[in-house]
């Protein structure tokens, strides 16, 4: 890392993005100077409701890299909560723009037509799991692309009720509100939230027994049973809880879910907002459980950072619905697909998952020898670029949330950008951009490490 006042001799901060330095850089402390004033004018303009985890505004962005309006390079292991995989400036997803740009923004695709959106329908039924024949329907956000897989299940089925899982979090619409499961800052205020949603556990470690998942399996059969099975027209479940703290539902609980879903005719709904299009090392997580959804919804990374979601099912499930039943003035955007399509060209050709899959090994390598080393880290979930650093008490498990704070806190004032969340908000969750430079990533993780320790208990602070 580079301190001191100068940024690279030559460096105008003020260029084309290409060619921000991958190198951590504190010109000021954090927030600098600038920033706060501008924060000044954001409580004055804009919204209270929404948070903001570093105050820093940010002037341009790259690789793995931040660069603020101060001239700090802040480690970037958010990735915009998931979408800028690529990088925040990919340069495939920039020409594609620029080019889409001077043809034209917007028709509305359920106006006129334009072949983009085929194409990324196209790709997306080639690479979604399972041999059926397939249709997708393309929308803008995450909880807009939920809403509308519940709305296909229930067309489909005839039913109204879903099953989602404790942990869980599907968006911030009235739908998706009702199907995520922690109630602050979500839900408080908001109601009231839709009758027909039920919650039931997901097995996840550090806590989950031997016989987690029968139990667990057990609990989905019960509430179906009290509910009457036959009401039911999905099941929806992330294949790695992202908001949860990248909770990973113990192996063969997808499957299980897939058999009782089989079994009353329920849809299973396979929600890859976060952890979908090559984050953990394979397109969808859910491929590492060998568990064919019957619909699956993606966004975030889809279009490296440009407003763009997707359901992808059957033919058959997908096609019930009557014609216009389903789609959005700006569903399906033509800047957003021809952003996917880049993407789809680097996941296709250069090497992304195997990225991914090395970020896991590196964060594995690192991360897990604090696992119980007296520094209140209880799990290090990894699957590939999405991990979670979970914070506890070592003998008890009892969450401690204020550790996920004050490591996440000692990271923003060193120049990294790290996230906390979970069930008990006692977790950090990195979410970095795959292609973020190897030596950059350990830097990064070097400082949460540091911060671990340097906030560790008085006793057991001392270097192991
Ligand atoms: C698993 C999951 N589903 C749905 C959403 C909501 O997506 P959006 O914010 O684009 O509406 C998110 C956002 O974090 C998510 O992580």
């Amino acid at each position: 890392m580079i301190t001191g006042n100068q940024l690279l001799p030559g460096f105008d901060q003020r260029r084309a993005v290409q060619g921000v330095p991958q190198e951590r850089y504190l010109a000021t402390e954090i927030p600098g100077p600038r920033s706060r004033e501008l924060m000044v004018e954001r409580r004055a303009h804009v919204s209270n409701g929404f948070g903001a985890q570093l105050p820093v505004f940010i002037d341009c962005a790259d690789g793995g890299i931040l660069l603020d309006v101060d001239g700090n390079r802040i480690v970037d292991f958010a990735s915009g909560l998931g979408p800028t995989s690529l990088g925040a400036s990919n340069e495939r997803v920039r020409e594609r723009l620029q080019a889409q740009l001077d043809r034209f923004t917007h028709t509305c695709f359920m106006t006129t037509e334009y072949e983009s959106y085929v194409e990324v329908c196209r790709w997306l039924n080639r690479r979604a799991p399972g041999s059926k024949e397939k249709r997708t329907a393309l929308f803008s956000t995450g909880a807009e692309a939920n809403e509308n897989a519940v709305k296909i299940a229930r067309y489909f089925t005839g039913r109204s009720k879903v099953l989602a899982f404790d942990g869980a979090y599907h968006g911030r619409t009235h739908m998706t509100m009702s199907l995520t499961s922690k109630a602050h800052p979500y839900k408080t205020g908001f109601g009231p939230f839709s009758n027909d949603v039920i919650h039931v556990p997901v097995p996840t470690s550090p806590r989950a027994s031997a016989d987690a998942v029968e139990l667990s399996l057990d609990c989905v059969r019960a509430a179906l049973r009290e509910n009457d099975p036959t009401s039911f027209a999905a099941m929806i479940i992330e294949p790695i809880l992202g908001e949860a703290g990248c909770l990973i539902p113990q192996k063969g609980f997808l499957a299980g879910l897939r058999e009782i879903a089989d079994e009353h005719g329920i849809l299973l709904i396979a929600d890859e907002v976060q952890s979908g299009m090559g984050r953990t090392g394979r397109i969808w997580a859910i491929e590492y459980e060998d568990v064919v959804p019957d619909l699956l919804v993606a966004a975030k990374a889809l279009a490296n950072g440009m407003p763009l979601s997707s359901v992808t099912g059957a033919a058959d499930v997908m096609n019930a619905v009557h014609p216009a039943g389903l789609g959005g003035t700006y569903a399906g955007n033509p800047l957003s697909c021809e952003a996917a399509l880049a993407v789809f060209e680097q996941l296709d050709t250069d090497g992304v998952l195997d990225k991914a899959t090395d970020l896991g090994r590196i964060a594995i390598e690192m991360l897990r020898p604090l696992v119980g080393g007296g520094h209140g880290v209880i799990d290090v979930r990894v699957r590939g670029a999405m991990i979670g650093i979970e914070f506890g008490d070592e003998a008890t498990m009892e969450p401690a949330s204020g550790r996920a704070k004050a490591v996440s806190a000692y990271c923003h004032a060193n120049g990294v950008l790290a996230l906390t969340n979970g069930v008990h908000e006692n977790v950090i969750r990195l979410l970095p951009p795959i292609v973020i430079e190897p030596t950059l990533f350990r830097d990064g993780l070097q400082v949460i490490i540091d911060g671990i320790r340097n906030t560790a208990p008085k006793a057991i602070s001392d270097d192991r």
